[in-house]
Order: C-alpha cells, then sequence, then structure tokens
C-alpha cells in the first residue's frame, strides 16, 4: 500500500488511475473499512485518506480527545487491499487558514446544523480540498452520517465536481451501536447501554409502523431518553430521507428516517434508521 503526506505525489499517482475514493479521520472500523470494499470492487484502485480536520470541529474538546491510531490504521487498509492512502499533515491541507464559508442553507438549521455551528462549513471545505488533490472518479460516505451525505451531495451538485458519489450503509456492532471512532472513548460500564441509541430507532419505527403520528413517536422516544439515567438528548425526530426535514405524517410509500443524538459519558452519539 502506497502512504502519501504531500499532494504533489497524491496526484503523480492518481492521474493516471481511476480511482474511488473514502475520506476518512482515522480510528478506523469495520464501517470504514466497508467502504473501502466497496471502493476496491467499483474501481481500479482504492484511496482512503486521513485527516482529523479542525475546521470541522466545533467543540475543541472533542477536536483534543479525538483518538489518532495511525500505525494501526495503515495496518487495517493495508489488511483491507487499499491501494494507497493520503495522509495530510495539517499545514499540507491548510498552507494558510481557509476564509472561504461554505453554508448549506436549511441543512444548516436543522438537526446536526444546529447543533454544530460551524460543522457543515468544516466538512465542505475540507472535502472540496481532498476531492481537488485526490481527483477521484467516485466517493464513498456512510449514511450513519446521512446529514453529512446530503451535503455532500449539495456540494458536488452545486459545484458541478463531476464525481460520482456512493453512500453505503451503516455497519453496526453485534448488539446495534453503530461503529464509531468515538465508541472507544466510552467506559465498559456505559458501553454496555449505548445500545439504547439503535433500540430507541427501532421502537420508534415500529410505533410509526403501527400508526402511530411522527410527532407522538418522537415525543414518546423524547420521554424515554429523558428518564433514562445515562443519556441526555440532543434531537429525536422523524424526517422525510429527500430533505430531512420533520414530516407531519407517515406514508410507507415515502422514504423516511428517523435521526437522533445524545451524549452519554461525556460522548456525542448519531445514529439513524432509514425506512
Ligand atoms: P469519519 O467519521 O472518519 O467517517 C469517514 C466515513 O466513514 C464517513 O463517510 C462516515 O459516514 C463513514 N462511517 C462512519 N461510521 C460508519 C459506520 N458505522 N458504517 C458505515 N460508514 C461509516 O465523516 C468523516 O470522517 C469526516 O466528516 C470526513 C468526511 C472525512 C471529512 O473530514
Amino acid at each position: 500500500m502506497k502512504v502519501f503526506e504531500t499532494v504533489i505525489e497524491t496526484q503523480n499517482y492518481t492521474k493516471s488511475h481511476s480511482v474511488g475514493f473514502v475520506p476518512t479521520m482515522g480510528a478506523l472500523h469495520e464501517g470504514h473499512i466497508s467502504l473501502i470494499r466497496r471502493a476496491k470492487e467499483e474501481n481500479e484502485i482504492s484511496m482512503a485518506s486521513i485527516f482529523v480536520n479542525p475546521t470541522q470541529f466545533n467543540n475543541p474538546e472533542d477536536l483534543a480527545r479525538y483518538p489518532r491510531t495511525l500505525e494501526a490504521d495503515l495496518e487495517r487498509l493495508e489488511k483491507a487491499g487499499c491501494d494507497a492512502v493520503f495522509v495530510p499533515s495539517v499545514r499540507e491541507m491548510y498552507p494558510a487558514p481557509a476564509v472561504l464559508k461554505m453554508d448549506f442553507g436549511r441543512l444548516e438549521q436543522i438537526l446536526e446544523g444546529a447543533f454544530r455551528p460551524g460543522h457543515f462549513n468544516g466538512v465542505g471545505l475540507v472535502v472540496s480540498k481532498l476531492f481537488h488533490m485526490v481527483r477521484p472518479q467516485r466517493a464513498y460516505f456512510g449514511q450513519k452520517d446521512i446529514q453529512q451525505c446530503a451535503v455532500i451531495n449539495r456540494l458536488v451538485n452545486d459545484l458541478s465536481f463531476g464525481i460520482e458519489l456512493v453512500f453505503c450503509e451503516t455497519v453496526r456492532e453485534a448488539d446495534g451501536l453503530a461503529m464509531s471512532s468515538r465508541n472507544v472513548r466510552l467506559s465498559p460500564e456505559k458501553r454496555r447501554v449505548a445500545p439504547f441509541i439503535y433500540q430507541s430507532l427501532l421502537k420508534g419505527k415500529a410505533l410509526l409502523q403501527s400508526g402511530v403520528s411522527p410527532a407522538e413517536v418522537e415525543s414518546t422516544l423524547a420521554a424515554a431518553y429523558a428518564e433514562h439515567p445515562d443519556f441526555r438528548l440532543e434531537y429525536y425526530e422523524v424526517v422525510a430521507f429527500s430533505d430531512l426535514e420533520r414530516i407531519p405524517a407517515y406514508d410507507p410509500a415515502v422514504k423516511t428516517v428517523l435521526v437522533v443524538a445524545a451524549h452519554l459519558d461525556g460522548v456525542r452519539l448519531i445514529d439513524n434508521l432509514i425506512l
């Protein structure tokens, strides 16, 4: 596996290949690796990037505590048969601080946008830079971060990147917890209660499918979180897949998503379920 630290080396390599690209912030798990496998299957070469992007962290403590496991990450990628990885320094990525601000409209005001001001600006910036640096034909993202998928889709359309986007299913632990780099920050005791999040999504799905209204599902599940001693809920919403806006009524013929964000043990976790 090739490991590149500079844009020049990366472009020298990618200019003669058609690339399937998987951007990551490292601390890799099976969720990331599933994207690499897919990129490998569908492209001449697969390329990952590992870069903990400071501009997308609205909370400095979250950035400082973000797990960094480069050696283990490179081993994992190599084992998965990844062809190349781009590991830029902050200086390579941001030779000067970026001044440009990206505004994704309504997506900035709802869900993650509302709770993490500036987050999608940082994601938009770094993904744009990575796309220019790597010049992939396809790029792979996980639906675990469903609003990020919507943001990247806007970005690629509005700025005519000409890159095909592939959105992939959420990979879960055996007990249902969505895999996340932040899971390692949970104490063993809190890790045991973490599957409550996925269970709350399954419960919401069952209620919706039995005819309970979206508003009632939201309030029922919000109450369940309020009663739980370990969680602090940010949002639990029933939204349309098309624009992530709340819906007045559930129609099984229309793609719908249950989305949740909650704090557990000082760790912010998000998950969703697509119906
Ligand atoms: P990161 O959180 O490292 O995630 C990298 C990619 O892996 C994202 O597309 C994310 O949705 C996907 N992913 C994470 N957990 C997953 C899971 N359990 N199942 C499937 N896919 C999963 O998302 C980012 O990094 C950054 O915002 C980035 C796009 C790299 C820009 O900095």
